[in-house]
């Protein structure tokens, strides 16, 4: 694949799916040929965003009839690519304001921004992306704006002060840390001494590929390590919230053991009809519900789920999610994929395709988006993200566990990344851009996958992870892992509360 044909277009804003690619590559001078389609594209009015061999063909017709194109017809906008499993993200609303009375808006979206198929490979744009976001965060923070790159650390006398994406940390035999960091320009190796305590505690939680500054000194040719800094988020300022959203995850439709009675409990409460009188009137204020993936329990997920399903038909489970929330009255749904989901495993995933949950697409109030994703709730940045990568952090880091994930999601916000490790349980797709760096601080940090409950804030950020409405399995008997179930994560007017349908 020519990168540089890609990049364009990548710059441009803008997808090409294959048959285009091909299309472009085959003209003599592909790179100015690709110029003059993004210019005459971008001047165009249409909503054009995936560029299609149609669109292609069109330029190439009305060009050589020196005809300037200014339309392009619907049905040429199509497919991102075989990938995706035929999503038909033409017909996913996404990056709109919905009608009020939802102050609704999709922020971050990566449904139609993902160029590969999820193979590994354009390794170097994927970690360059990486490396840059991250280094412009760091280049933020007062003790590496004098920061310079590695490859002068040979060369000069004074202090180091670089930033690098880690490679390796290890442990010494003497029970120091040791750990190779590079940047574009080369790479140091870095001793943290453990009497240092408080940055040997620190660097405890340092994993690979995370990026991070490094001040210290020379010593031969190591780095002594006087600080380490990560990207990190500043505190943030706590907004006013006048309404209430309700966050839940891991419903596992189509698994026998979907806690069915309690999910239609919960789904009576939030139309009012149940519970207390305290809880009819959080109900009553609730605008958003926020699904952060496993809808439903999906197929060939895990060897022998047959075995666990009660609806083994992935459309019957989508059919069936949508009989349950198709209930919801005048509430905005906004739904994520888990890897349980009909969506690309590789993350960035794209959202649930239509093909595969129709009855869902035409609930309403109901918003597709991709995992991970930001949206606004009434001015509420929230970031939804699965949490696949918590299984790879539990297993690396000390202390941290599918018991304890708001640590895990303090580690991911400080980190400025949703899954760091790469090439772990966490499928990456090698994209040209890494969507799953947290740009934009969120004021509500929404998570699931690991069917426990947890709540922290976290400098202003309210971090949840809200359980499920599966009942143990039969893998979590094994691990001993004891799920929530059917405890439901409720912003009430900017308090936390857990609503139980038990
Ligand atoms: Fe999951």
């Amino acid at each position: 694949m020519n990168d540089d044909i890609i990049l364009k277009f990548t710059n441009a804003e803008l997808l090409i799916n294959d048959s285009a690619y091909q299309k472009i590559e085959q003209q003599e001078n592909s790179l100015q040929f690709a110029d003059s389609l993004i210019k005459d594209v971008s001047g165009s009015k249409s909503d054009l965003f995936i560029l299609t061999g149609a669109v292609v063909d069109q330029f190439l017709q009305k060009n050589t009839a020196n005809q300037v194109i200014s339309n392009y017809s619907p049905e040429n906008v199509g497919i991102i690519d075989e990938g995706y499993d035929a999503i038909d993200s033409v017909k996913i609303s996404q990056n709109k304001l919905i009608d009020v009375p939802f102050n609704f808006q999709v922020l971050q979206d990566a449904s139609k921004k993902s160029y590969t198929n999820g193979e590994i490979k354009d390794f170097t744009s994927y970690f360059n992306s990486r490396f840059q976001k991250l280094k412009a965060l760091l280049l933020k923070k007062p003790g590496l704006r004098d920061s310079y790159p590695m490859k002068d650390v040979g060369v000069r006398d004074d202090v180091v002060n670089v930033i690098g994406m880690v490679n390796d940390i290890r442990n010494t035999k003497n029970n120091h840390k040791i750990m190779e960091i590079e940047d574009e320009t080369g790479f140091i190796t870095v001793l943290i001494h453990n009497e240092n305590h408080s940055l040997f505690e620190m660097a405890e939680s340092i994993v690979k590929d995370e990026v991070i500054g490094v001040i210290g000194s020379k010593k031969g040719t190591l780095v002594i390590a006087s600080d380490i800094i990560h990207p990190s988020v500043p505190r943030i300022e706590e907004k006013k919230m006048d309404f209430s959203a309700v966050f839940i995850s891991d419903i596992h439709i189509g698994s026998s053991t979907f806690l069915d009675k309690e999910f239609q409990r919960f789904i009576k409460w939030i139309n009012g009809d149940f519970g207390d009188e305290e809880q009819r009137n959080i109900a009553n204020d609730v605008r958003y519900l926020v699904i952060a993936g496993d809808v439903v329990d999906g197929i060939g997920i895990y060897p022998h789920q047959e075995e666990e399903l009660t609806i083994k038909n992935i459309y019957e489970q989508y059919e069936e999610a949508a009989r349950f929330l198709g209930d919801i009255n005048d509430i905005k749904i906004v739904i994520a994929p888990g890897n349980h989901d009909a969506s690309r495993l590789a993350e960035p995933q794209p959202a649930i395709p239509e093909h595969y949950a129709a009855d869902l697409y035409k609930i309403k109030n109901a918003e597709f988006v991709s995992n991970p994703s930001l949206v606004s709730l009434d001015g509420f940045k929230t970031l939804i993200y699965h949490g696949r990568s918590f299984d790879d952090l539990a297993m690396t880091i000390n202390g941290l566990s599918h018991q304890t994930s708001d640590l895990i999601m303090r580690e991911l916000i400080e980190k400025r990344h949703l899954a760091p490790i790469y090439g772990e349980r966490t499928p990456l797709a090698s994209e040209f851009e890494d969507h799953l760096v947290i740009d934009d601080i969120p004021d509500i940090f929404h998570t699931g996958h690991v069917h426990i409950n947890a709540y922290k804030k976290h400098k202003g950020i309210h971090m949840i992870n809200s359980g499920t409405f599966q009942s143990q399995t039969e893998f979590q008997k094994i691990y001993n892992i004891v799920p929530t179930c059917a405890e439901v994560p409720v912003l009430n007017r900017g308090a936390f509360k857990i609503l139980k349908f038990t």
